[in-house]
């Protein structure tokens, strides 16, 4: 198996400055290495009043970076502001308060974190906290331009409750909006594939408030998307309404209906090595949607259906043409499934169909297990034991990346 670099080779630094959003950086810094991601913090020295060096020293598991001089005698080889500016892959400030976005934009570099972002190489993230005032102050809307124009990145504010008790712009970007824009800033610069993932049910609008759907959760598309975000790829998710939180550090289209999908996907597909549709499209829609609610009644009420666009069967030949990689599901119960999920392979042109049975215990809906078949166009089946839906995510992104290697090495994806 090729090695890839992945998040877990990327380091992160982490300045936090002097706002009462402090406090958020341990979830940032969690969330980041949750992702692998080894985090450096650097604080200024309100940042260090305002949360302790002593939480993020532990949660980021490296020592926190506070003074610019040290006592001589412990001066060791190697200079701190410099190490910390050319080492990490990307640097994060946050909270951002208006004080550092004002020495940035006027070249101050009077503390470790200013000189850092001056001797940075790599990109730079503000994430601006502050008194609605100040972020709206031109001065410091100025300075905002002005790094923008440099080519510095911003993430927030947003507008709200303040902690100073007013409302307006000024609140940091949540802790989980911040890591998202990183880690996806960190894969855009990571030599991965470009991955695109359907996830969850869709619905079929019956009238304003009655839609046709069915139990998938959207779990294994969800596992699907971090597998991939996991192994370093760009990952693009299109999901229906999911009953699971959505992944981070994946750029996401949220639809509905099964044409909305089918629209995203033919949108974004010629752009992906490889798709793998884990969305339970439904099969059909209602012929029409009533403008106005259906009445309730006592009567037998017929909705006539008519068959949805297959997306798979509609994208898979064009794309195996192009050396790109198309995984396909199939949910099949009983006897008889694994004839069935063949037959469905080929019918739809796709290069692997991963069989599931979710009226097994170890395999159902909205669960956290799976039990996998992966069907190959040369006949071969590969049966895999009871496992976690990460882990057969996981064993679907590496086939799917060996897949594309075979592809790309000059052989045809369909055998
Ligand atoms: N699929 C699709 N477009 C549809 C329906 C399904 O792309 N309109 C995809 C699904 O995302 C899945 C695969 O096709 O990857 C198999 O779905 P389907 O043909 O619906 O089969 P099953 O889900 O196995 O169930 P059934 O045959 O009973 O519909």
């Amino acid at each position: 198996m090729a090695s890839r670099r992945t998040l877990a080779d990327c380091r992160v630094t982490l300045g936090v400055t002097g706002s009462i959003a402090a406090y958020k950086a341990a979830d940032i810094v969690r969330r980041l290495t949750g992702l692998g991601v080894q985090v450096r913090v650097v604080m200024t020295r309100s940042g260090a009043r305002l949360m302790s060096p002593h939480a993020l020293a532990t949660l980021s598991g490296s020592p926190v970076a506070l003074r610019m001089w040290r006592p001589a005698e412990l001066l060791q080889a190697g200079i701190d502001h410099l190490d910390l500016g050319r080492e990490p892959d990307l640097l994060l400030v946050a909270p951002a308060t208006a004080n550092i976005l004002g020495k940035t934009a006027g070249g101050i570099a009077d503390d470790l974190l200013s000189t850092a972002i001056m001797a940075a190489a790599c990109p730079v993230i503000f994430a601006p906290a502050m008194n609605v005032r100040m972020w709206e102050n031109p001065v410091t809307q100025r300075n905002v331009a002005a790094l923008r124009e440099l080519g510095h990145h911003f993430v927030g504010p947003e507008a709200g409750d303040l902690a100073c008790g007013e409302t307006g712009a000024g609140r940091m970007a949540q802790p989980e909006a911040i890591a998202d824009r990183v880690a996806r800033m960190l894969l855009a610069r990571l030599d991965g594939l470009r991955v695109l993932v359907t996830a969850g049910p869709t619905e079929e609008e019956i009238d304003p408030v009655r839609v046709l759907t069915n139990r998938s959760s959207g779990v294994m598309g969800a596992r699907l998307a971090e597998a991939a975000r996991d192994r370093g790829h760009r990952v693009t998710l299109i999901a229906g309404p999911l009953r699971c939180p959505h992944p981070i550090g994946v750029e996401r289209f949220d639809v509905a209906s099964a044409e909305e999908m089918a629209r995203a996907v033919a949108e974004a597909e010629p752009r992906a090595d490889v798709l793998v549709m884990a969305a339970a499209v439904a099969d059909y829609r209602p012929a029409r949607r009533e403008a106005a609610k259906i009445p309730s009644g006592s009567a037998a009420l017929q909705i006539p259906l008519v068959p949805n666009t297959d997306i798979l069967a509609s994208v898979a030949p064009a794309r195996a043409a192009r050396g790109q990689v198309t995984v396909g599901f199939a949910l099949e119960i009983g006897d008889g499934g694994e004839e069935r999920a063949r037959a469905k392979l080929r019918a739809k042109g796709v290069d692997m169909i991963v069989l599931n049975d979710p009226t097994r215990s170890d395999s159902a809906f909205g669960g956290e297990t799976t039990q996998p078949s992966f069907l190959y166009r040369d006949g071969r089946i590969e049966r895999a034991e009871v496992m976690t839906k990460y882990a057969a995510a996981m064993e679907i992104v590496e086939r799917a990346e060996a897949l594309r290697d075979h592809a790309a090495a000059g052989g045809r994806t369909h055998g």
